[in-house]
């Protein structure tokens, strides 16, 4: 079924191959969560209080539909434009508009129908409840590899999240490509998904139900790192990730000899400003306290906690994932990009050149990458 290998014509058939079947599974096959044969689509992450309040306030009919792998909630949001691809029956838009406010606007785009009619169905009855005077949400039937067809502006979203779907598109590169196009200078790409421990043989790929349940598509995890930087998302950053368990003994089978996991990326558009390395210019942040229920610290990704007031060393990408973006409100910025010190030190990437001169493999004792 997924196109990934083949070529003009014939990828186009096996594309439109892969919509039917994906839209025959999340339109007709599954009507419910409980429905499905793995948890990677929905794996059991705990939720932040924040998200917990704003989940009690969608509708049942949503929530039943619900098919994610995380939880796509950035911070400060307020005001901002979202764009959800993959939607689905809305939970996450219906989410995320209640955090951007009647000031901002969430827009969700799928491609199934029956899962767009839940979506809609509630719209009026969730303004009702969020206590909103206008709508704030849309919802936009398209493909999300063809982004350019719909009436989006290119730089015009804040924020892209997804939830559990790029690895269901039979061209990943081109929804990677769209979602940098839309994206505004500053803005990021916020979504959960499913990878693979290794390249999923054409044969597993071509298992319908495999590819329906969020595995068999699977990118792995080195390739998709390697593409979002070939987009232009220089420097793919981790904030979680969990371990898919596929709970059915015939698909378990299959795919024994493959470990996958659901994980959350943020990929920033700063263009022309990260680098394809952690490079130590001696800068330091120190966070204010400010951001919306974190007074005590902020996590930018696995391994960027930030305490309230504490100097925290940071390589020069850190830098400008906080000062070019809407979190640079939320941070004193010291330092400059006036000296460079080697790369930035336990960033993963050192040269054999320098070993043992202390010179060049990093000296920044920082708590960066
Ligand atoms: C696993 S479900 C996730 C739905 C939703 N994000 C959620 O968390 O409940 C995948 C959704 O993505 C949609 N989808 C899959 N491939 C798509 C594509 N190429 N273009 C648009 N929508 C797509 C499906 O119709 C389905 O609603």
């Amino acid at each position: 079924m997924p196109a990934n290998a083949a070529g003009g014509e014939s990828q186009a058939t096996e594309a439109t191959a892969t919509f039917d079947s994906v839209k025959e599974y999340y339109g007709k096959v599954l009507a419910k969560s409980s429905d499905l044969k793995t948890n990677a689509c929905c794996t059991s992450e705990a939720l932040p209080e924040r998200v917990k309040h704003a989940l009690a306030n969608v509708h049942d009919d949503v929530l039943m539909k619900y098919y994610g792998c995380g939880i796509v909630a950035p911070d400060e949001l307020q005001g901002k434009r979202v764009l959800d691809l993959g939607c689905g029956s809305g939970r996450d838009v219906y989410v995320l508009a209640q955090f951007v406010g009647e000031s901002g606007e969430c827009i969700g785009v799928d491609m199934t129908d029956a899962q767009l009619e839940v979506a809609r169905g509630t719209e009026e009855w969730h303004r009702a409840k969020f206590g909103f005077s206008k709508k704030n949400t849309r919802f936009l039937t398209g493909y999300i590899e063809k982004l350019d067809e719909l009436e989006l502006e290119p730089a015009s979203i804040d924020v892209i999240v997804s939830n559990c779907v790029l690895n269901l598109s039979p061209d990943k590169p081109r929804v990677l490509e769209q979602v940098y196009r839309l994206l505004k200078p500053g803005g990021e790409f916020f979504f959960s998904d499913v990878y693979a421990s290794r390249r999923v043989p054409k044969a597993l790929r071509e298992d319908e139900v495999l590819w329906g349940e969020c595995i068999s598509g699977a990118l792995y995890w080195n390739d998709f790192e390697r593409l979002a930087q070939r987009v232009g998302f220089a420097d793919p950053r981790l904030i979680k990730t969990a371990p898919i368990t596929v709970n059915n003994k015939q698909l378990e089978k299959k795919v024994a000899h493959i470990q996958f996991a659901s994980a959350t990326y943020r990929l920033f558009k700063l263009p022309d400003l990260l680098e394809p390395d952690c490079e130590d210019y001696g800068q330091a942040v120190i966070y204010l306290g400010t951001i919306e229920s974190h007074p005590e610290s902020w996590a930018l990704d696995d391994h960027h906690t930030m305490h309230k007031g504490k100097v925290f060393a940071v390589c020069g990408n850190t830098w400008h994932m906080l000062h070019g973006t809407r979190f640079r409100e939320h941070f004193e910025f010291i330092g400059s990009f006036n000296t460079h010190y080697g790369i930035f030190e336990g960033c993963g990437r050192t040269s054999k050149l320098f070993a043992g001169t202390g010179a060049g493999g990093g000296a920044s004792g920082g708590s960066c990458c």
